[in-house]
């Protein structure tokens, strides 16, 4: 493909152009079926064998373990933050008695509007822990979490609008963890069974919008009926094959080809190396001048989102223009925050790092000069 730009928006990001150009293909006539993708029954055999070979290659590539059941479903990680609460609030056993509860680590916004949407269904959707100023995670020594044994932990483990990434600090609860990974999902190695419930929207590192995996230990199934939305019940959709209702089906199979070519390139492992060079790449191109800042405490800084500040923040709609000029798009910060940000998913080439860097100290040449 000709004339591809480097797009460093935070969501949707860039989807692997192999993954595109197959796409192309399949969407018009599925392996000689004479039907695209989209036109394909979401009951018929050649969809479903779709649907299972992304399930087994999403298992494969992240260590699933079988009491774990993975589901494909619409409604973005927006849904599921009603979702968790419906699902693990325990709601048979004690609304009646009103302590029905949850702790929230709030490690940045997207955090927030989990712990917000919660508060709706739980008693106590109870703030745990918050980091002031969305540069780190609070420490779990300092979580002041409520302790009772039906409760949950939500943690975001990687804020995208703030670019703080939780690594190997998640702590062993005798509660279920749950954790929103929608923007670091699939970036590196990590063991599921630290969690009891991970989910994440696609339109990152999983493939395009529409489609939101959930990973989620059966042993919570059934806490919460009452109430709980068919759509959204971890447990029917479950027994449903993800197919209460009509599943987003290209996305599913956008998504099995993404897992494949993560395959093909050598699993996490691999894809957790090009991420780390990445990212280095970029955090040193900050750190070697004085005219970009990013606040993050280094041991939190996200390998996914960098969000950066110019000396002179005056300059930034001159970056953002002559960064376009460059091929190197959708550098602005999120809406509520302002600044600058560049997302890094799997599917950023080296090259894309390689040519922001070099852009940025050309800019900071020629623009960066004191007054
Ligand atoms: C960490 C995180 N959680 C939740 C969301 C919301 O996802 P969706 O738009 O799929 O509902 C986003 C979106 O960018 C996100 O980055």
């Amino acid at each position: 493909m000709e004339e591809r730009v480097y797009n460093f928006s935070a969501g949707p990001g860039m989807i692997y152009e192999q993954v595109l150009e197959q796409t192309q293909e399949d969407v018009v006539n599925f392996r000689q079926s004479g039907m695209g993708v989209p036109e394909l029954s979401h009951r018929g055999s050649d969809y479903l064998e779709i649907q299972n070979q992304a399930e087994v290659d999403l298992r494969d590539l992240m260590g699933i373990p079988d009491e774990y059941a993975v589901l494909f479903l619409q409604g973005g990680a927006t849904a599921q933050f009603a979702a968790v609460p419906l699902n693990l609030r325990g709601e048979d056993k004690f609304v009646s008695e009103n302590v029905s509860s949850a702790d929230y680590i709030v490690n940045g916004e997207w955090g927030k509007k989990a712990q917000k949407e919660a508060a709706k269904f739980l008693v106590d959707a109870n703030i745990a822990a918050q980091a002031d100023t969305f540069t780190y995670v609070p420490s779990p020594d300092t979580w002041k979490l409520r302790g009772d044994k039906d409760s949950y932990v939500h943690i975001t483990t990687n804020e995208t609008i703030n670019g703080v990434e939780l690594f190997d600090q998640v702590p062993v609860l005798d509660v279920p963890i749950v954790a929103d990974m929608s923007s670091h999902i699939l970036s590196r190695p990590i063991n599921v069974e630290q969690f009891d419930v991970i989910y994440a929207g696609a339109q990152k590192n999983i493939g395009p919008a529409g489609l939101t995996v959930v990973i989620a230990n059966r042993r919570w199934f059934g806490l919460s009926r009452r109430g709980t939305p068919s759509v959204l019940d971890w447990e029917v959709q479950a027994n449903n094959d993800s197919a209460l209702n009509t599943p987003p089906t290209l996305a599913v199979y956008m998504a099995g080809q993404v897992f494949k070519h993560l395959k093909r390139l050598g699993g996490l492992e691999t894809v957790g190396q090009l991420n780390d060079h990445k990212a280095q790449v970029l955090y040193d191109a900050i750190d070697g001048s004085d005219f970009y800042a990013n606040p993050v405490q280094p041991e939190f800084r996200s390998k996914m989102n960098v969000p950066f500040t110019l000396a002179d923040a005056a300059l930034e709609g001159a970056f953002k223009q002559q960064a376009k000029k460059h091929g190197l798009l959708n550098l602005g910060g999120h809406r509520s925050v302002g600044g600058l940000r560049a997302s890094l998913y799997n599917a950023m080439p080296d090259e894309g790092v390689h040519a922001l860097a070099d852009f940025m100290i050309d800019f900071e040449r020629r623009e960066g000069k004191p007054n």
